[in-house]
């Protein structure tokens, strides 16, 4: 039985300005995930608004989507056995200040808006997002 999942992984705005594309690429590497696709891509503020609408009741959702469409962001497919959960522990909580020791944002994020690194929440999510980046 084969467990074998795809993810969707950014890499936001504020890492790629940062330069640490790579880095954070390697970090996931590392962890056994490969990088099946990739692209590096600024996107409009309505591709933004489109792609995080399940926020769009959220107070913080015209902010979000500023910032999402504010700079270049590299998308990912990951893909590993368990990989939308382990990107999840990978990533750590939302906001850097309480994500563990060791996790990506811990590492490499400047706040809960800044926080480098967006990946799907679950394995439907995961379908969705993949197809929204890569569907051609
Ligand atoms: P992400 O995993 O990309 O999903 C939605 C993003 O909204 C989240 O990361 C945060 O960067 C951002 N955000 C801003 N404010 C909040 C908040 N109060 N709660 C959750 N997410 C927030």
């Amino acid at each position: 039985m084969s467990n074998i999942e795809q993810t969707l992984s950014i890499i936001k705005p504020d890492a790629v300005e940062r330069d640490l594309q790579d880095q954070i690429k390697s970090e996931f590497l590392k962890k056994g995930f490969e990088i099946i696709k990739e692209k590096k891509i600024h996107i409009s503020k309505e591709e933004a608004e489109k792609f995080y609408k399940v926020h769009e009741t959220k107070p913080f959702y015209n902010d979000l989507c500023n910032y999402l469409s504010s700079g270049p962001i590299v998308v990912m497919a990951l893909q590993k056995r368990n990989a939308v959960i382990d990107n999840r522990n990978l990533m750590g909580a939302t906001n850097p200040k309480d994500a563990d020791e060791g996790t990506l944002r811990k590492k490499y994020g400047i706040s809960i808006d800044k926080n480098s690194v967006h990946g799907s929440d679950s394995i439907e999510n995961a379908k969705i997002e993949l197809d929204f980046f890569f569907k051609d």
